[in-house]
This record gives C-alpha cells, sequence and structure tokens, in this order.
C-alpha cells in the first residue's frame, strides 16, 4: 500500500502535522511518500499511490491559493484522462487560526471528492497555536488520525 501525502504550509504548522501524519500513516503499515506543493514532482504518483492526504492551512476562509492551484491542475489531468484517481481513498487535514475548520471539512472537502475519490473520513484539523504550544498532544492526534487511515485502506 503506498500513500502519498500532499501538503502546503506557510508558517510551519502544517508542515508539523504532515511529518506527524506522514509517521502516523507508516506506523499503519503503508509506505508514503510527503510533498510539499512547490516540490516538482509527476501527477502519476498520486495515480499509482492507494490514498492521498491533503494538507493546507485555512487562508482566507479557503485552502492556500498554491493549493487550490495544484488541485485545479490536478481535475484537468484526470478529466484529460492521464490520471486515473476514482474509488481511491482520501482525507484532508490542516491548521487554522480561528474559524477555518468548516473551510477543512467543506470546501476541502468538495475539491478532493471533485477528483474522484473516496473522502470517507473526517477532516484532521487543529488551531495553530495548539501545534506551537502543545505540539505534543496534538501531533500525536494527527498521527493516530493517519494511522487509522492507513489501516483502512
Ligand atoms: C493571510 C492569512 C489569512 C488567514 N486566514 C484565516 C482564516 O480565514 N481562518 C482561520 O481560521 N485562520 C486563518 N489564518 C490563520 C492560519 O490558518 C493559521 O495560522 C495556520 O496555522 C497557518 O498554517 P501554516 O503555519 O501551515 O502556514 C490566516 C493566516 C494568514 C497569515
Amino acid at each position: 500500500m503506498k500513500i502519498m501525502v500532499v501538503y502546503d504550509s506557510n508558517t510551519g504548522n502544517t508542515e508539523k502535522m504532515a511529518k506527524a501524519v506522514a509517521e502516523g500513516a507508516a506506523s499503519g503499515g503503508a509506505s508514503v511518500e510527503v510533498k510539499k506543493i512547490g516540490e516538482p514532482f509527476p501527477l502519476s504518483s498520486l495515480g499509482d499511490a492507494d490514498g492521498a492526504l491533503f494538507g493546507s492551512p485555512c487562508i482566507y476562509a479557503n485552502v492556500t491559493p498554491a493549493m487550490r492551484d495544484f488541485l485545479e491542475n490536478l481535475k484537468g489531468a484526470v478529466d484529460a484522462g492521464k490520471v486515473k484517481l476514482k474509488g481511491k481513498k482520501a482525507a484532508v487535514f490542516g491548521s487554522y487560526g480561528w474559524d477555518g475548520a468548516w473551510v477543512m471539512e467543506q470546501k476541502f472537502y468538495g475539491y478532493v471528492k471533485a477528483l474522484g475519490y473516496k473522502v470517507e473520513q473526517d477532516a484532521c484539523v487543529e488551531v495553530g497555536t495548539d501545534l506551537q504550544y502543545h505540539p505534543d498532544d496534538h501531533l500525536a492526534k494527527c498521527r493516530e488520525w493517519a494511522k487509522k487511515f492507513s489501516e483502512s485502506l
């Protein structure tokens, strides 16, 4: 089983989550590849994986512009039949500052579902300051969440 973790992060909070998520997914038995938006990688990696975990901070009540661009580009490849994601599993995670959790649970879900993924697991969302001041508790939650995803594949 292979899981791709694809995330964006401006100030490091979601990046900490992505690392914990990758550890959790690996502890569930998957081989894991982690990519930050901006790092070049072939979209076929997502087609070759059994599942994907997408992560983003909430910026102005949405995912980051770079994550939006990435998902739009991926949608183009899916629509053109170049990458097949239909029926594969995905889930989303991310950090926010005040009221951004709903973005992860609604908008981010919507973008990922539109790619053909089955999104069955609730989002993993954390407040940025919790990750800064109480990392152990909150990153443990991220690890558990990703382990559950990995075991469900
Ligand atoms: C320009 C900007 C806009 C933001 N907009 C929101 C928002 O609409 N809702 C929210 O809950 N948090 C918002 N935040 C807070 C970030 O989501 C939060 O600090 C997050 O943990 C940053 O993640 P990162 O360290 O991975 O970049 C915003 C932060 C910035 C800098």
